[in-house]
């Protein structure tokens, strides 16, 4: 029995054991300088029969399982096999819309039936839909469809997640929403790292005077989340139907002085200069991208600006035109990728499907789509120090999946097989461990 204690966050006795994780066909580090640009993003760092030592939920030592199995303190340690699967980082999800009430499936039968997302906007579906049904949803129905989502998330190999307010869009509302991502972090092992977007839409009341909700957000809003610590990032839906740039400047700026890093949905339905504001400002991110143009990608790829694409997007809403994937790798920008989880665009959890849609339909390789959703997603949340790679000091953040080469987990699209994921030390997921494994 390896040194173990007692965590307490979710009320009940857990174990974190000292584990040797063995059995790892290929063990993907994704070591070396985080971010990842260029040639660089398509080096997993892979050790072939590698070995992992975890002392008190942190990586204490990785490599060959014949060193680690050699180091005096593995013998004490808990053994875990994972019989020759395939073992990489906790995926780091860096955008999602994690609460919100109900899923828009008639919006979905309406796209499939040659409506457009904008025109369904406009008729007051879309984003303002949403915000309706969640000020009339109870906080605690809000908060266990959260609590549902998130164990499918770790079900998936994610270990942290960035998770937006954006569908209360009033005070009460967005406070409610940004203290029930708080005390969920309390509550069950997936990491979340909260993001103001007031500027989600303009709410309906403030329809014909959207500068006033502006004010409301820059005055008010902002410095109140910013006082009560309540997110660590502000983010801006910046297109057309939603906020300008100047506005989204205003927004960004007035949070990034209350030490709100900003966070920014550019470039998505249709080409606003979300981008270049991104730049303009030290923006940790900016996400979709899907219209940046030429000189946009030299811009983005002369900055540290992590481009975020969410590629599930295009799937769900059944556009041809991707992100510029391969364009912005060749120049240099640094890409991570994410779910984009919501109910209106991309209402996945799932980072193995998007790896699934980043290779076939941006033409990422399975390596570099893994990079991106790991070390660079860490990357872009200011947390690569401590999450997105295998190596010694970092949490013991990882999942393992039930194949024998990496390419099979984006190749085998549509189906989980994740078997088991581990946050800090503590296995928070276990599927079909043991016996015979996967396909
Ligand atoms: O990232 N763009 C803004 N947010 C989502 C869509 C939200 C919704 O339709 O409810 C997105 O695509
Ligand atoms: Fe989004």
């Amino acid at each position: 029995m390896g040194h173990a204690e007692k965590v307490n966050a979710s009320g009940e006795d857990v174990l974190v054991a000292d584990w040797l994780i063995t059995g790892c066909s290929q063990l993907l580090t994704m070591q070396g300088p985080a971010p990842r640009r260029g040639r660089a993003l398509a080096e997993p760092g892979v050790i072939r029969d590698g070995a992992l030592l975890v002392r008190g939920g942190r990586i204490h030592a990785v490599g060959s399982r014949r060193r680690i199995e050699r180091l005096p303190e593995a013998r004490r340690a808990e053994k875990l096999d994972l019989g020759g699967r395939v073992a990489l980082p906790g995926f780091v999800d860096s955008h999602t819309h994690l609460i919100f009430p109900s899923s828009r499936a008639n919006e979905y039968e309406q796209r499939i039936g040659g409506a457009s997302y904008e025109e369904i906007a406009r008729a007051g579906g879309g984003i303002r839909a949403t915000v309706g049904a969640l000020r009339r949803a109870p906080r605690e129905r809000l908060k266990e469809r959260a609590l549902f989502f998130l164990r499918e998330f770790a079900a998936h190999g994610t270990t942290t997640i960035e998770a937006k307010s954006g569908y209360g869009l009033d005070w009460k509302n967005e406070i409610k929403i940004l203290e029930i991502l708080g005390e969920l972090q309390g509550e069950q092992p997936v990491e979340i790292v909260r993001t103001f977007l007031g500027a989600h839409m303009t709410p309906a009341e403030y329809r014909r005077r959207p500068e006033a909700w502006v004010e409301l957000l820059v005055k008010r809003l902002i410095p109140h989340v910013a006082e009560a610590r309540l997110a660590e990032f502000c983010d801006v839906f910046c297109e057309r139907g939603a906020f300008t740039v100047e506005q989204a400047r205003k927004i960004l700026e007035a949070g990034r002085a209350r030490g709100l890093a900003p966070r920014i949905h550019a470039e998505q339905l249709s080409r606003t200069g979300g981008a270049r504001l991104a730049i303009e400002l030290g923006a940790a991110s900016a996400d979709h991208l899907d219209k940046a143009n030429a000189g946009d990608i030299r811009a983005l790829a002369a900055s540290n600006v992590v481009c975020t694409l969410l590629p599930g997007c295009s799937f769900h809403l059944g556009l041809a035109k991707n992100a510029p994937a391969r364009r912005l790798i060749a120049a240099g920008a640094i890409v991570a990728l994410a779910t984009d989880f919501n109910p209106g665009t991309s209402p996945t959890v799932s980072m193995p499907m998007v790896l699934a849609i980043a290779c076939t339909q941006m033409r990422m390789t399975p390596a570099e789509a893994i990079a991106a959703a790991t070390i660079n997603a860490a990357y872009s949340l200011r947390m690569h120090e401590r999450v997105g790679s295998l190596e010694a000091g970092k949490y013991a953040d990882l999942a393992a999946f039930d194949v024998e080469d990496y390419r099979e987990i984006p190749y085998y699209f549509g189906i989980n097989l994740c078997s088991m994921t581990m946050k800090r030390g503590k296995v928070i997921h276990s599927g079909k461990m043991g016996g015979s494994s996967g396909p």
